[in-house]
């Protein structure tokens, strides 16, 4: 379990260090994801797009960046697009302190739901979802690619989960 972890948002960096953090994303992105599911973790993800928040964690306040998710905040709703957890940083609990960072965070501004769309192959991603709150509402035959099925989840933040 890793502790002392530095989870904060980009909006609240200046210019610099904010364009410094989103190529850093970019970089493990790219790792993580095939081309066609890599975001485009773009300089205009700073200040010019305000729904879109990019949560980031680092291992000390100064240390390499090791996770990071991005939602989009619609009114009552929010749609998480991304979580990730650089590889060698998995497994330690990472996931769940940023998962438990964004719940939080939806609750204390007043969010009701918290919407995703998930791979049926990323068991990981499923289980965090699942540890997490999130109930499955949909399944979507070839949602990603023939073969591919995605799944809608969603986490009720009412309920207190
Ligand atoms: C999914 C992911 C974010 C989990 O992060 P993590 O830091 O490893 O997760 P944690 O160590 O906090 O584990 C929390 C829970 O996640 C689930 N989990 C994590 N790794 C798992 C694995 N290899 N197999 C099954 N479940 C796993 C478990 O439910 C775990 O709870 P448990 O430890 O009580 O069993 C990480 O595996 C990742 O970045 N995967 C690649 C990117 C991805 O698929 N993102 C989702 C789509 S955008």
């Amino acid at each position: 379990m890793l502790e002392d972890l530095n989870i904060s948002d980009i909006h609240s960096l200046g210019k610099p260090q904010a364009i410094e953090v989103l190529s850093q994303i970019t970089r493990i992105e790219k790792k993580t994801f095939p081309a066609s599911e890599a975001y485009p973790f773009g300089e205009e993800l700073w200040r010019k797009k305000p729904n879109t928040r990019v949560i980031y964690v680092t291992l000390a306040p100064q240390g390499p960046l090791i996770a990071y998710a991005l939602y989009v905040r619609q009114k009552g709703a929010a749609f998480l697009h991304k979580v990730c957890v650089a590889e060698a940083f998995r497994q330690k609990g990472v996931g769940m302190q940023l998962m438990k960072f964004i719940r939080t965070r939806l609750q204390k501004e007043g969010c009701q739901c918290v919407h995703l769309w998930v791979d049926k192959g990323r068991e990981p991603a499923r289980s965090l979802y699942i540890r997490n709150g999130f109930e499955e509402r949909e399944r979507f035959p070839d949602y990603y690619a023939p073969g591919r099925d995605g799944i809608k989840m969603v986490l009720d933040l009412e309920r207190g989960t």
